[in-house]
């Protein structure tokens, strides 16, 4: 990962320039950074803050041999390796929050876009979309956000350098891919779920219009999050979760 990288200081989207390459056929392993974005995109299209000079903003291009179905494991795969990045150069215990937020003091320090190009028999490309608060200040998060937010330097108190960090992201994913290509989805369910603080707790879900009740019990082969609700094992694949009061 990283042997092919694209620095771009000013961009729309990473994910976009990503994608690009991908459609033209670069290698996978090629990684696009941006000092800022113009149109960072979050999940559900929701927009992404992208101020220049204080965060990350990367994605990487992977073509794994898997079928579109086994996709999202890759998003569990970016959260781990973001989180052992973040531990790392941080020093600070991560949290994984499902499906693809990684959490500091019970803040959203950073996010993941997964998008994925394929037909039926199988995965053209995967891009990684990865995006961490570093060294970004209390005034400069929007102030509507969904869920709160903080950045390394706001829970360590001192700056961090975007370079190490990036290098310690990279190794990590590599490592973590590099795994995942030999072994499969389970050591990467292994790792998510220890650092997962909801397995073993009751939560709530919101689940299309539903709400659910139950005990979480893990991670499913295909990313889903299994509750446990009145005696039957309910699959959540998307959906917002809640711990209930301890
Ligand atoms: C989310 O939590 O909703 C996901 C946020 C993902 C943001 C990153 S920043 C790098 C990459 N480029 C984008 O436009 N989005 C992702």
């Amino acid at each position: 990962i990283g042997r092919e990288l694209v620095f771009f200081d000013e961009t729309d989207s990473t994910n976009l320039r990503a994608r690009e390459l991908g459609d033209n056929g670069h290698p996978e392993g090629t990684v696009v950074i941006a000092d800022r974005q113009t149109a960072g995109k979050g999940r559900l299209g929701r927009y992404w803050a992208s101020p220049p000079a204080v965060n990350l903003y990367t994605s990487i291009l992977l073509r794994p041999p898997i079928l579109p179905y086994d996709g999202p494991q890759l998003t569990f795969l970016s959260a781990v390796a973001v989180a052992r990045a973040v531990e790392e150069i941080g020093g600070l215990r991560p949290l994984v929050k499902w499906p693809n937020d990684v959490l500091l003091g019970g803040r959203k320090v950073a996010g993941l876009l997964n998008e994925m190009n394929a037909e039926t028999e199988g995965v053209r490309y995967i891009v990684l979309g990865i995006g961490v608060n570093l060294n970004m200040r209390p005034e400069q998060f929007p102030d509507d956000l969904r869920y709160p937010a903080t950045s390394l330097a706001i829970e360590t108190g001192r700056e961090v350098s975007r370079l190490a960090f990036a290098r310690a992201l990279y190794r990590h994913l590599d490592s973590l891919y590099g795994e995942y290509l030999t072994s499969g989805f389970p050591p990467v369910i292994r790792a998510w779920e220890e650092m997962c603080d909801l397995i073993g707790r009751d939560v709530e879900v919101d689940c299309q219009s539903r709400l659910i009740r139950g005990r979480v019990e893990g991670l499913d082969t295909d990313g889903g999050l299994l509750v446990r609700a009145e005696g039957t094992l309910e699959k959540i694949l998307a959906g917002d979760v809640r711990p209930l009061e301890r």
